[in-house]
């Protein structure tokens, strides 16, 4: 009775069990692993604002978590450079570094200071330290991830005309300043707009039929 799932969940493996027996599109609408529907918007915004992807540097400061797994992937998919800044211990999945690792034209780097990563960024990424179902961690996490805020300090390292990008709801004070938030709000609210639009173009894809 259904043309189609949207399935937003914690295990990537129950997508993937959905998609096996099923006969319909599945689509994966967040999981621990990923969050592609998201990273499509984020990656339609940069295009709005720079013209293009092809080329530009994207950097990752914070959890190894759904988002820089994604962005990760959807990045160099686009022929980006991808940095990602991640304190020990909260690397991006093995599965996505070998993805990563494979491409021939290898353009990314896991670095462990922010500094590092944001240095010639066109676009800055970053996302809360305690993610859904991580809330009882928020204290631990919080220790780790201090030195990993986005503030105007590290925005000073990149490149002129850097856009800042955040799936939200965002913590500001902890993975990212009022003042940095504030400065790239319209980035951020584009982005967010973008997730209808992104997530038309999926549904149009999947199961538009003649309208694709
Ligand atoms: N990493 C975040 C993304 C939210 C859109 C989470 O999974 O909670």
């Amino acid at each position: 009775m259904l043309d189609g799932i949207m399935i937003r969940t914690f295990e990537q493996k129950e997508v993937e069990m959905l998609a096996e027996y099923g006969s319909i599109p599945i689509i994966n609408g967040l999981t621990d692993l990923c969050h592609p529907c998201q990273v499509m918007a984020d990656l339609l915004t940069i295009r709005e604002h720079k013209g293009k992807l092809e080329g530009l540097t994207m950097c990752y400061i914070g959890d190894g978590n759904n988002m820089a797994n994604s962005l990760i992937v959807g990045g160099l998919k686009c022929g980006m450079e991808v940095s990602v800044a991640c304190p020990a211990g909260y690397d991006p999945d093995p599965q996505v570094l070998a993805f990563a690792a494979s491409q021939p034209d290898f353009k990314f780097s896991l670095v462990r200071t922010p500094q590092e990563a944001a240095a010639g960024a066109d676009v800055v990424f970053t996302d809360v330290w305690a993610s859904m179902g991580q809330e009882e961690e928020r204290a631990v996490r919080a220790a780790a991830f201090a030195g990993y805020q986005v503030n105007d300090r590290l925005m000073t390292l990149t490149n002129p005309g850097c856009m800042v990008q955040h799936c939200l709801p965002a913590h500001r004070g902890e993975e990212i300043t009022a003042e940095v938030f504030e400065a790239h709000a319209q980035e951020i609210f584009d982005e967010a707009e973008n997730r209808l639009h992104a997530q038309k173009a999926v549904l149009c894809l999947l199961m538009g039929g003649d309208a694709r």
